[in-house]
Parts: structure tokens; sequence; C-alpha cells
């Protein structure tokens, strides 16, 4: 069950010039109002409030991208994730063409345990790209 909190209505005093850029911005992504937009602003500020305080429980995902004949590469991923398996709840993997693997791990734990997982993958050599993801078990929004 849901937890709704009670509804508040607020004004915002806001350039037209900058309302307008917003509209224009909402709308591209698919907005049918400014209330939810304002809504999913707030709720992204707060998601990465909970990723700088370190010892908060977070949820997300690491995309990586490499080449698989990279030597030992695969398994220098498989090790670090290994060596921090409570913090991978997941892995994807796709094989994308003849050499480039794409992998993505869910992730979850505390920031400081989860980022360095993170960084560690993202930091080994062969990956050609690696992005850490945040985003929240969705409880306390
Ligand atoms: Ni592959």
């Amino acid at each position: 069950m849901t937890r709704m909190g009670q509804l508040s209505r607020i004004g915002v005093a806001i350039d037209s010039e900058l309302l307008e850029k917003f509209d224009v911005l909402i709308a591209g992504r698919g907005y049918t109002n400014r209330s939810e937009a304002f809504r999913d602003l707030i709720r992204e500020e707060l998601v990465q409030k909970n990723w700088e305080n370190p010892d908060r429980q977070v949820v997300g995902t690491v995309t990586l991208v490499y080449d698989h004949h990279v030597r030992m590469l695969n398994e220098k991923l498989t090790n670090i994730q290994h060596d921090h398996f409570h913090n991978v709840l997941s892995t994807l993997h796709v094989h994308l063409d003849h050499d480039n693997c794409l992998e993505v791990l869910v992730v979850k734990g505390k920031a400081k345990d989860v980022q360095t997982v993170a960084d560690a993958l993202i930091s080994t050599k062969g990956v050609k790209h690696g992005q850490l993801t945040l985003t929240t078990s969705g409880a306390d929004l």
C-alpha cells in the first residue's frame, strides 16, 4: 500500500521566459501538466541528496560497455563483483556485436559501498564507457 501525503497547493512566482522554456522542455518529455513535472524535479533532487550521505541505503544501476577481447577484462570485472557480492543484486549481459559487451548491474547498499563498486568497475582498464545511475527504492518518495 502506498502512503500518500496530503496535497498542498502552492503558488510559485516564476519569470515568464523561464516558465516558457520549462513548458517546452516538459512537453518534449511527455508531461501533460506542470505539477507532475515539478514533483519529479523535487524527487530528483531528493534522490541526489540521499546519495550524498555515505551511510544512506541507496539503489542504482551501473552500465558498462567493454571489449571482451581485452585480456583478463571479463575476469577482472567478475572478481570485482564477487568482492562486493552484497552490493550487486543482478546483472544483465548483452553481446552488442563481435567485440563489444554491454553489462547492466543493479546495485544496492550504503551509498559509499555502491560508489566504491561502481568506481572500481568503471575505472577498470578496457571499459570503454561506464556510468552509475542513482535511483531510489522509492520508499521515501
Ligand atoms: Ni558479451
